[in-house]
């Protein structure tokens, strides 16, 4: 959601921006546009920019070749304020090119403070909430620029990362964030902000994480930073872990897909190094026995797959650990006024660490005393920072939007605390403790083998590319994991698709079979199966089409399922880990068959840091 990029060195800024600008496609973008600062001009700060992909605006600027200076800022936007057009897309210009803003997050006094503005004079030329951050800066710019950024944000309610030119400023480019990501880094090559990592990766592996209301300068020296009474201030630098061809597509059609096919990795690289001997070892988590001994709830909020996450870990914490468990939506667990004794834990699931709402989430939580575990994929994010206890997953950068090895990493996180409060409070016995972390070893090579089944999929996405409704359905753990499948069909290919729990056809949704509808069931589960093919049957007989995922060996599905996809048996707890795949690979080769943009399908964005 908004990508943000500033360069100031040696190397012409154009295709730099533009460079990294498409490093932050998947962030999910309807317009773009980029402006840099050339002394040489009477003017020289100037903005291209253009509504659609990024490749519009290379074609504008003859791939940056024709946008001369050292030193500037781009923007992809995705949409708040004012519809997608050339008006609204960033940079926002102030004072005829005095200043120059790039934004991500949402200005939530923008009207009262254009209504100032506009009294004294100033024209806006977009909807934006952005254009008043550029005014405002314009008003305050009396030749100190970290003073007028001070003043500016002072005036601003809601989040922001900025990125700022002044005119008078040549080769300076400033940045400055509020509850959005932005981070910093230097090179050889320069001196860099940016929304996220994968921007500066082909210059430099070192960067540092903006704390809310700190400053950076770039410079040609460098970076300087400061805080908001305008003092210089040191910060740390971290590695980033992965490299350059972590986040690039490798020989893979799309992105989607390459993640699809990363996930035994992603897993691996997750569970291996807690395990020791044969046992989970989770020391780095920081938590002691006496603290899990007092859990007495476990409060989890996330947002999108990651709450089918803990839709999913209900299943999982409740059953493994006997700790009970209340799943919310991120978007709504502060508003309503929940109930939370002591002794609940916060649990926050998030792959970026920069959901608005997840992270609003933690901090209410925290704010009521809760104590809070994040399960993060981004080293260094805002909720990794925030959280009191963090839980790493080891997926690697992902980049498509729908997400898919970061889910599975999530789901194995959430198996192994599980298993380990299991254990320390004596709810799990021994032999059950060690079989189950075998069977947790074993799913790396297990969704392997499920991969070679992607020949079979495409064939049958082909099959059915042209449903116009899709219903998925499942009890217990199933039921859990056909809300991703479903979320994973309608996100990329935009059919509609339903999750039920199977039982619950029956109060209402069971009108809207008819023949032609597709039906998806997931039985996994041997105490539920019978149950299970009691709603496939019933929805056969009123004329869907009825696919199904069980594991190998139940042939008793093809009695009912006109195809049947089999995965690996293993220990009922741990199936959402495998079921997922083929339904992942599902969505993918409809979306493709559909000739959609798997990596970046309409409207959504990979990491949605507004509210
Ligand atoms: C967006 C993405 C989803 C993701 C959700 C939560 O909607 O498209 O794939 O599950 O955000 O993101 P998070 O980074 O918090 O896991």
């Amino acid at each position: 959601m908004c990508g943000i990029v500033g360069y100031t060195g040696t190397t012409k800024a154009a295709r730099i921006l533009l460079d990294g600008l498409e490093r932050l496609e998947y962030r999910g973008y309807d317009s773009a546009g980029i402006c840099v600062s050339d002394g040489n001009r009477e003017h020289p700060l100037q903005a291209w920019k253009v509504k659609g992909r990024l490749q519009a605006l290379r074609d504008a600027t003859g791939n940056g070749e024709q946008v001369p200076g050292f030193s500037g800022i781009g923007h992809t936007r995705w949409a708040t304020h004012g519809e997608p057009n050339t008006e609204n897309a960033h940079p926002h210009l102030s004072g005829g090119g005095k200043v120059a803003v790039v934004h991500n997050g949402i200005i939530e006094n923008y009207q009262e403070l254009r209504q100032k503005l506009e009294g004294k004079g100033y024209v806006f030329q977009s909807e934006t909430d952005t254009e008043t951050i550029a005014h405002l800066l314009n008003e305050y710019d009396k030749g100190d620029p970290i003073d007028a950024i001070v003043r500016t944000v002072m005036h601003l309610r809601g989040s922001f990362a900025l990125g700022i030119l002044f005119e008078d400023r040549p080769g300076e480019v400033y940045g400055v964030r509020r509850d959005s990501p932005l981070i910093a880094a230097v090179s050889d090559e320069g001196a860099f902000i940016a929304s996220d990592v994968p921007a500066i990766l082909p210059y430099t592996r070192k960067v540092t994480y903006l704390d809310n209301m700190e400053i950076v300068c770039l410079h040609k020296d460098g970076l300087t930073f400061y805080n908001m009474d305008g003092e210089p201030i040191e910060k740390e630098f971290t590695t980033v872990s992965w490299d350059v061809e972590a986040a690039e597509k490798g020989g893979y059609a799309h992105f989607m897909l390459k993640e699809i096919h990363e996930q035994p990795k992603a897993l691996e690289d997750t569970i291996r190094p807690h395990i020791q001997d044969g046992k989970l070892v989770l020391s780095e988590l920081g938590m002691t026995d006496d603290e899990i001994r007092g859990i007495r709830r476990i409060q989890m909020a996330a947002c999108g797959s990651a709450w089918h996450v803990c839709m999913t870990a209900k299943y999982i914490f409740e059953r493994l650990a006997r700790i009970p468990v209340d799943v919310d939506l991120a978007s709504e667990f502060r508003y309503r006024d929940p109930v939370l004794e002591e002794g609940t834990l916060l649990m926050v699931v998030s792959q970026s660490g920069e959901t608005a709402d997840s992270l609003a989430a933690l901090r209410y939580g925290k704010a009521q005393g809760m104590l809070s575990l994040a399960i993060v994929n981004v080293v260094g994010s805002s909720i990794a920072r925030e959280a009191d206890r963090v839980f790493y997953t080891a997926a690697g950068p992902e980049i498509a939007v729908a997400t898919t090895k970061a889910y599975s990493a999530q789901l194995a996180a959430c198996y192994m605390l599980a298993m380990h409060f299991g254990l320390v409070r004596k709810v799990m016995a021994e032999e059950d403790y060690l079989r189950h972390i075998t069977a947790l070893s074993r799913l790396p090579e297990q969704i392997e083998q499920i991969l070679q089944q992607e020949a079979r999929m495409q064939w049958l996405a082909g099959k059915y590319a042209n449903t116009r409704d899709a219903f998925f359905i499942g009890r217990g753990l199933d039921y859990a994991s056909v809300l991703e499948g479903a979320l994973k069909l309608k996100e990329i290919s935009y059919i509609h698709a339903e999750a039920y729990a199977a039982g619950e056809l029956k109060h209402g949704t069971i009108s809207l079979i008819e023949k032609g509808s597709m039906v998806m069931s997931v039985a996994t589960q041997h105490d539920l199966l019978e149950k299970e093919i009691s709603n496939m049957v019933e929805v056969h007989a009123r004329g869907a089409t009825l696919l199904a995922v069980t594991y190998d060996g139940n042939y008793a599905m093809e009695d009912q399922a006109d195809f049947t996809i089999y995965i690996p048996k293993t220990e009922d707890v741990f199936y959402p880990s495998l079921v997922v795949v083929p339904l992942q690979l599902l969505a993918y080769y409809v979306s493709l068959a559909r000739g959609i943009d798997v990596d970046k399908p309409r409207n959504l964005a990979k990491s949605v840091t507004v509210e």
